[in-house]
């Protein structure tokens, strides 16, 4: 009799544990991701942030919590292509990532730019990936078999850049502030010849260590994004110097930004 009863009850435990996981998937809360390479860059972020909890997964600490009255996640990914690419790509499988914020510094690039003005990446590019021949360095675009982008340029989400340059326009002024393509590669520039090719090569606005990479996955994800970043340097003979004066004030400027977006959003 008592066996009987078990089996009986079988198969409704399993409905009820069917019916409680799907509805634990259905309800996953949605969140704004919101990612960056260095701590600084992140810094006031989880000071304003009221957090729920820190999640760490593979090396990196997922602050999530609310902040500007949105549901947020938080990571510092690390510097370069390959941590930003693996933080990015948990983040997105841990949680249910609406859309992404990449807040940060860039070496400026254009003569018109000046240190602390913002770039709003409108598309990026990896400007170092190719092939090593006899005759050196040999620019070839990213693997189209692996990738959605179609042409050489990942596309931000045009709704998410028009709100981040106008943001960015009221947080520091609407002559320091330029939207165009951000230039990614796992160096630090410090180079005018080699900023000047940046210019002529990708009409690039700006270079860093880790747009392109955000830019991959998310597209890949079809998860809507956006780069912005303020100089801290000019990527030229002096940014070294440049980037250990500026580049804290230059983090805030982007995460003013973003904290202004959220509100938006
Ligand atoms: N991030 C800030 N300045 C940079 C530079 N000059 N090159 C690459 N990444 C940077």
């Amino acid at each position: 009799m008592k066996r009987l009863f078990k089996i009986s009850l079988m198969p409704l435990i399993i409905f009820f544990i069917f019916i409680v996981s799907s509805c634990d998937r259905n309800d996953k809360k949605e969140y704004i991701g919101i990612i960056s390479a260095m701590d600084n860059e992140i810094e006031i972020l989880v000071n304003e942030t009221e957090v729920e909890r820190i999640d760490e997964i593979g090396g990196i600490d997922y602050i999530i919590g609310k902040l500007a009255n949105k549901n947020v996640v938080i990571a510092k990914a690390g510097i370069g292509k390959i941590r930003s690419s693996s933080g990015i790509t948990s983040m997105i499988n841990n949680y249910n990532i609406s859309k992404v914020l990449f807040t940060g510094v860039a070496g400026g690039i254009l003569d018109s730019e000046k240190i602390l003005d913002v770039v709003v990446a409108t598309k990026l590019v990896e400007h170092d990936y190719g092939r090593i021949e006899n005759s050196g360095f040999i620019w070839t675009k990213g693997d189209p078999g692996i990738s959605k982008s179609e042409g050489d340029y990942y596309e931000c989400d045009s709704k998410l850049v028009n709100l981040a340059y106008e943001v960015a326009q009221e947080v520091v002024g609407e002559n320091h502030t330029f939207k165009g393509v951000i230039a990614t590669g796992d160096q630090f520039v410090a180079n005018e010849e080699y900023v000047k090719k940046l210019e002529e090569d990708f009409d690039a606005y700006a270079c860093e260590m880790e747009g392109a990479s955000i830019a991959v996955v998310c597209t890949n994800y079809d998860i809507p994004f956006v780069v912005i970043r303020t100089l801290s340097d000019k990527a030229d003979g002096n940014a070294h110097e440049s980037y250990e004066e500026f580049s804290d004030e230059a983090a805030i400027n982007s995460s003013l930004i973003i904290i202004k977006m959220l509100s938006s959003l």
